[in-house]
């Protein structure tokens, strides 16, 4: 079975979020069950530096106001990972992140940037390369909207079935919307400018788009297949995810066993299991010295890795800190984002050395060195599609705190005494999306951190759940089978 994924990051070449993750990790995964699958990019000067051994697959004519566009074959480096890259530089090759200038500001032309992804994708799906051509797409995210309205458009020329089409929502909150007049632009027949088709409160959706061409429809975990077909996650979509409900289903991520793991993890200071948990306490005090917070183990340290967005939660945080510091607790933090949130941080470590450490920037090593070294990972988000960093916690014997949305709440189970008796519980979940919901979280942690032996079963339980990939992907390969060509 033939299937390109359309995407715009890839772990370890870009990442600004957990769809790199998710990028980097399914091909492989799929690939175990005999799945023949590629992905396709655009020509970001990570992705031109690191894929190999590229080969010129055709040029291609000037699109979308770029004056030179190639479409190259190649391998990403150090995986097994066949990759398509669309090299335009007039398009792609920029400072600055795959959406945004170094100042944060979303480029002016990323509708004919995304526009040129999704329409060499289709491109592929009409035989660009004689050699391979997919029997289903599966785009993820707005980059990869418009995919599916171009094969669509091919399909009605040829008259027949060309590809599957799959569209994987990440995060429904971020829309790809642009003004009408980029319309024109995007070479659609006029009608798919309509409320059936991309059009979305007068502006063009590329998430739309995919939305409502694609045969298919993913999102990264059940409960927010569920919730985003409500009013108030719906972001807007709410009516049209819920006419295509019996399309959509929610496929929960998993994680990567070769990135994510303390037994092999090559950054952290002393490596551990399920088995031997020396190790971890090693890394704690690696991490307070590291951090310069004091060294101590009779009460928790607690740590966010996070994207400093509102979707977040982490106003909570801010505001029910003193709680934390007030027990003993202790927290270290890495995050890029809004200058309120990272300020806010700063100011509580300046005033809290030995309890609050914080570290602004993107720097996936001490990333590890969090997950690895804490003891309780937090990610109390307002929503939260499907979330990693709480089963990368789990799987380091972090045990995750989090609101109970999404994702979250379909991994996570409360320490509450009947969990615990069961022996199901894996971390602290609260309801109410509030600091007193939030504190009381905090505050069992606190009391199971001192209940050792049963801290140590939580623990444990956590770090053998099955979060690898394989269910996953045996789900999408499914659901391949129900649209292949
Ligand atoms: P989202 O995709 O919404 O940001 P996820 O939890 O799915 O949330 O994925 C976040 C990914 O990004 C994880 O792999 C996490 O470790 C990583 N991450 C987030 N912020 C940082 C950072 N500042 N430095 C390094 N890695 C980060
Ligand atoms: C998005 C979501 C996150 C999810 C990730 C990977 O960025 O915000 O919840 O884990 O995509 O699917």
């Amino acid at each position: 079975m033939r299937v390109l994924h359309v995407c715009s990051e890839l772990f370890p070449l870009l990442k600004t979020g957990g769809l790199a993750d998710v990028a980097g990790a399914l091909p492989p995964a799929l690939a175990k069950l005999g799945c023949d699958g590629r992905v396709l990019v655009p020509g970001f000067p990570a992705f031109m530096q690191g894929i190999k051994d590229t080969q010129l697959v055709v040029e291609l004519p000037n699109k979308f106001g770029a004056s030179s566009v190639r479409l190259l074959q190649g391998k990403i480096s150090n995986t097994e990972i066949e990759a398509y890259i669309i090299d335009a530089p007039g398009l792609f090759d920029r400072l600055g992140n795959p959406y945004s200038d170094t100042n944060n500001q979303p480029y002016p032309d990323n509708y004919r940037r995304f526009a040129l992804l999704g329409w060499v994708a289709a491109n592929l799906a009409t035989g660009l390369d004689s050699t391979w051509t997919p029997q289903v797409v599966h785009g993820h995210d707005w980059h990869a909207g418009l995919a599916a309205a171009y094969i669509k458009v091919a399909e009605m020329h040829t008259g027949r079935k060309l590809a599957g089409t799959i569209l994987t929502v990440h995060n429904l909150a971020y829309q790809g919307l642009f003004p009408a007049h980029v319309f024109g632009e995007l070479e659609l027949p006029d009608y798919f400018f309509n409320v059936n088709g991309l059009e979305f409160f007068g502006q063009v959706s590329f998430l739309k788009a995919g939305l409502y061409f694609s045969d298919k429809l993913t999102t990264v975990s059940p409960t927010y297949a569920h919730e985003i077909q409500g009013i108030e996650q719906g972001c807007g979509l709410s009516g049209l995810l819920g006419a295509k409900s019996q399309d959509l289903v929610g496929i929960l991520n998993g994680v990567d066993p070769a990135v994510w793991n303390p037994e092999i993890d090559p950054i952290i200071a002393s490596k551990f299991s399920s088995r031997s948990m020396v190790g971890k306490a090693k890394c704690k005090t690696a991490l307070q010295e590291y951090t310069g917070l004091k060294v101590q183990n009779e009460f928790p340290l607690f740590t966010i890795v996070s994207r400093l967005t509102e979707q977040k939660g982490l106003h909570l945080v801010v505001d029910g800190i003193l709680d934390i510091i007030n027990r003993g607790g202790q927290i270290a933090i890495l995050g890029s984002g809004e200058t309120a949130i990272e300020n806010a941080f700063e100011a509580l470590a300046i005033k809290y050395p030995e309890s609050v450490a914080v570290q602004l920037g993107y720097d996936e090593n001490h990333a590890h060195r969090l997950v690895a070294g804490s003891d309780v990972i937090m990610v109390p988000s307002r929503f939260e599609p499907c979330g990693l960093t709480q089963l990368y916690g789990m799987i380091y014997g972090t045990l995750p705190l989090v609101h109970k949305v999404g994702g979250l709440a379909d991994t996570v189970t409360d320490c509450s005494l009947e969990n615990l008796a069961d022996e199901t519980a894996t971390g602290f979940v609260f309801e109410n999306f509030d600091v007193a919901g939030f504190n009381s979280a905090a505050r069992r942690a606190f009391a199971l951190f001192a209940r050792k032996t049963e801290w140590k079963k939580v623990q444990k339980f956590a770090m053998l759940q099955d979060l690898s990939w394989d269910a996953a992907a045996q789900k999408y390969f499914d659901l391949y089978q129900q649209v292949i060509v």
